[in-house]
């Protein structure tokens, strides 16, 4: 590593600062931790790539809607724990919209953010049936979701999706579900990590599965119309993404404004309970938290109890956005494009310096160029590729935080503005000019 660009003796005095004992497998925290101290002792900059942070403005129509909020005073009164009823009725068409879905309003519940909604539905889903305490993730996944399971004290099973693409999904899933154990079945489309996108086919199989074996499918939807190998953009007009909506009652949704809208400071998601899982009755879950249907459960007993709710303003500023999107005044699919315009140049530049993409297609088809991709290096693990590129000035986190088989890491795209584009290239060069040999 003598070519790289970096004080090779400065990074390895901050790893030991941080006490991180393997540096290849550091969290998302770690390596932002010991990237802003590196940064902070030196001139240098990284090319970031380890956190999913939007790296546009947030909407404006959102921020205008939220300050009037403000304006009108919404910040003394506690807003109902189900969301307030313009919200619920934006979700609920936005819903209709954008992926030809009918949830009644009431299902259409805010949350302080996604992740609060999946806290909620794992603690939910966890106590329907005393005999189902698993979930099944359907990995690479978010990696936040698994420390959710840690502190609910949840326990969860888990396999990489990789090898089990189109019809080998059915075996494969069938074989965790047929122990009787799987309370729910968890992904998200568009995947984080992997960009990979579940086709109707699939989604199929999974709904159709949920139906024989009577678990909860959680669809997140963090990153919803964000394939953009197709134009999902018009309202009320196919096509439409596929969800797993169309193939099951059992189901919640996750719609995050975080990256849509680029809103994650507000902390403010939606989840869509289906007509008839909302209104489904549990008796273990009653037993357990003396409510009623499903949905009050979650929203008047769990949700009331972490939080009483979601930022007033900010239920204000998510139906303005969702409002102006199923009238077709604000294209949010549009707004998000440039993600895709930098995951291609960097693909490009990383392609052309040795390193291969890892999860590549969909059944055949090149993956979309979205928020994240996946890189890999012949010959290098992913732990050893995060530890060697921080020498070369980028971060990144290894593929096996996300469950994930595969060698790799994760790059996220988000943070690395065009005119780092140089610089990534330079870096690159020197990278496989020493590893190559
Ligand atoms: C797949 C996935 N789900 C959920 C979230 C969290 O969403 P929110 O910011 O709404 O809590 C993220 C954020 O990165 C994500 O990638």
């Amino acid at each position: 590593m003598n070519n790289s660009p970096l004080d090779k003796k400065l990074v390895e005095d901050k790893i030991a600062q941080l006490r991180i004992p393997d540096i290849g497998k550091a969290s998302i925290r770690e390596i932002v931790a010991l990237v802003n101290l590196v940064e902070e002792a030196s001139d240098f900059k990284y090319i970031r790539m380890e956190m999913g942070v939007p790296g546009l403005p947030p909407a404006k129509v959102g921020v205008e809607a939220e300050k009037d909020a403000l304006d009108r005073g919404v910040s003394a009164i506690y807003p109902m724990v189900d969301g307030i009823k313009p919200l619920k009725e934006e979700s609920s068409k936005f819903i209709k919209n954008f992926l030809n879905v009918d949830v009644a309003p009431a299902g259409c519940i805010p949350t302080t953010g996604s992740m609060q909604g999946t806290y909620a539905a794992f603690m939910a889903a966890g106590n329907c049936d005393k005999k189902k305490d698993t979930v099944l993730f359907i990995d690479p996944g978010f990696p936040v979701q698994k420390q959710q399971m840690m502190v609910l004290g949840q326990k969860y099973e888990t396999f990489d999706v990789f090898n089990y693409r189109g019809d080998k999904l059915k075996e494969k899933l069938e074989s965790f579900l047929a122990k009787g154990n799987i309370n729910s079945i968890v992904y998200s489309n568009p995947n984080n990590p992997a960009w990979i996108c579940f086709n109707d086919e699939e989604l199929k199989i999974i709904g159709e599965l949920a139906n024989k074996y009577d678990v909860i499918v959680m669809e997140d939807l963090a990153y919803f119309g964000m394939d953009f190998r197709t134009d999902f953009s018009k309202p009320g007009e196919a096509p439409f993404p596929p969800s797993v909506a169309h193939y099951t009652d059992n189901y919640v949704l996750f719609i995050s404004s975080s990256k849509i809208f680029s809103y994650a400071g507000q902390r403010i998601g939606i989840m869509a309970i289906s007509d008839k899982l909302f209104s489904r009755d549990y008796p273990d879950l009653q037993e357990r938290f003396k409510g009623t249907t499903f949905g009050s459960t979650i929203t008047l007993r769990l949700l009331y109890s972490l939080s009483s709710g979601t930022s007033h303003s900010a239920q204000w500023a998510l139906a303005a956005m969702f409002k102006a999107a199923n009238e077709g005044e604000f294209n949010f699919v549009e707004g998000v494009k440039a993600y895709g315009e930098r995951a291609k140049e960097m693909k490009r530049l990383f392609l052309e310096n040795g390193f291969k993409v890892v999860y590549e297609n969909d059944l055949g088809v090149p993956i979309a160029d979205g928020f994240y991709f996946t890189i890999g290096y012949p010959g290098m693990t992913g732990n050893e590729l995060v530890a060697n590129l921080l020498f070369y000035g980028i971060s990144a986190i290894a593929l096996d935080n996300t469950g994930s088989d595969e060698e790799g890491i994760r790059a996220c795209v988000s943070f690395v503005l065009p005119h780092q584009f140089g610089d990534l290239e330079e870096r690159l060069k020197l990278f496989n000019e020493n590893f190559s040999k």
